[in-house]
């Protein structure tokens, strides 16, 4: 059988799983939606979002690109981000990155990936913000390891320094932002970050919003 033969079969075996535990859940949830989370994360395969979280359908909204970045003029995830927070309310915006990161092993290096350099270019800035304390590891492993770290608290930064969160905070003192990392070699999320809703910014990042404003 090919391989994506599998897929289709498996969709089949679920329909049937879900419906002998609730006849229900397909029309309920067919209806609408209300996540409490918005979860950024990485494509990488080894990191499903729900099934790490043991969530289900209907629990989390997802963002995810290659070492889960958030970069301020990527229209994709600001869209994600803006309709997260406006219009479903989400309360927590979770950062997830993961030890052993491709995209963080690549930039770190010299190799030329072609269109990818670009995007990956962003942790190469990250690279250089923390170069002092990422120089000061000898081993290599747990350099890569807190550059993994990093990458996630200057994600977890790059979202509180957008408007959309910034205003949200303002009308609606919501969402928390979480900065965590996965270990693909233990199953474990690790929480190194929170910023609460009002926390204050670099002054330079801040907002002041009129009564009309939008992001
Ligand atoms: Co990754």
């Amino acid at each position: 059988m090919e391989s994506y033969k599998k897929l289709l079969l498996a969709n089949k075996a679920w329909v049937q799983d879900r419906m002998n535990v609730q006849p229900s859940f397909f029309e309920e949830s067919s209806k609408t939606q209300k996540p409490e989370f918005l979860w950024i994360g990485c494509s990488d395969s080894r990191v499903p979002a729900e099934e790490v979280t043991g969530t289900e359908p209907g629990e989390l909204f997802v963002h995810r690109n290659i070492a889960n970045l958030v970069i301020h003029t990527d229209l994709n995830m600001l869209s994600v981000l803006q309709y997260a927070v406006e219009v479903l309310k989400v309360r927590h915006v979770i950062v997830c990155g993961h030890y052993n990161c491709g995209g963080v092993a690549n930039a770190i290096t010299h190799k030329h990936l072609g269109l990818i350099n670009k995007w990956l270019r962003h942790i190469k800035d990250v690279y250089r913000f923390h170069d002092r304390e990422l120089s000061a590891i000898p081993d290599g492993q747990a350099r890569f390891d807190r550059l993994v770290e990093l990458n996630v608290l200057e994600q977890v930064q790059n979202l509180a320094q957008t408007s959309i969160v910034q205003h949200a905070w303002q009308l609606e003192h919501a969402p928390t932002i979480h900065g965590w990392v996965y270990d693909l070699r233990s199953g474990y999320l690790k929480e190194i970050a929170m910023i609460k809703p009002g926390t204050p910014l670099d002054d330079i990042y801040r907002f002041e919003f009129d009564e009309a404003d939008h992001s």
